[in-house]
């Protein structure tokens, strides 16, 4: 009786952890300010996900100012900035969920970094942003033409200033995407 109890338990435990297909997830990002961050942590909180940074081999100026002028350059550019994170055993992921800062109406560089420098194919992927008030913008659309191999899923948007209650509009965006139940 006692070892049916205890794998009763273990089964339940299980199924809270995992999402709903049993899909190995990987969850990555960038954030320059930690909006994004916290969101990625609560995804990773709320399906078990393994968790990587995207972190520039040089950091982007301090200075709020700075860092817009920058970013504005750069995006206009199409400018891809070197970065430390390399994902070596990507093919253990069926899907990546990748968080970025929307910056000048459009996904950060070092995210765009990152996608060109990772083929996706066969993989789900889906992107998610935080804002400061446009939204989504260009930054799928931008994400597309640098990943064309892989299969997209709807994208989550969260609103920069209110990430720290996201848990609820996570969880409805991973249940979209059937990723949780
Ligand atoms: C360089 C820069 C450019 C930005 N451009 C936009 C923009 O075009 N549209 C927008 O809605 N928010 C913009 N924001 C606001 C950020 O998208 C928002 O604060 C986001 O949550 C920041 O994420 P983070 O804290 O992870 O860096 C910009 C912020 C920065 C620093």
């Amino acid at each position: 009786m006692k070892s049916v109890l205890f794998t009763l338990v273990l089964f339940i435990m299980t199924a809270m952890c995992a999402n709903s297909q049993n899909q190995k997830v990987l969850v990555v990002y960038y954030s320059w300010g930690g909006n994004t961050r916290v969101v990625a942590e609560k995804i990773k909180a709320q399906l078990g996900a393994d968790l990587v940074e995207i972190v520039p081999e040089t950091a982007y100026p301090t200075d709020y100012s700075e860092c817009v002028a920058q970013a504005r350059k750069e995006t206009k550019e199409g400018f891809k900035p070197a970065i430390k994170t390399k994902v070596e055993n990507m093919n253990d992921y069926d899907v990546i969920l990748i968080g970025t800062p929307n910056w000048c109406s459009t996904i950060a560089p070092p995210v765009a970094t990152f996608l060109s420098e990772n083929n996706f194919e066969g993989k789900k992927v889906a992107l998610f942003v935080t804002h400061g008030g446009g939204g989504l913008s260009r930054c799928e659309s931008d994400m597309r033409k640098l990943s064309e191999n892989a299969k997209f899923l709807k994208s989550g948007v969260f609103s920069g200033s209110s990430v720290a209650s996201s848990d609820d509009d996570i969880a409805k965006w991973l249940k979209e995407i059937d990723l949780k139940k």
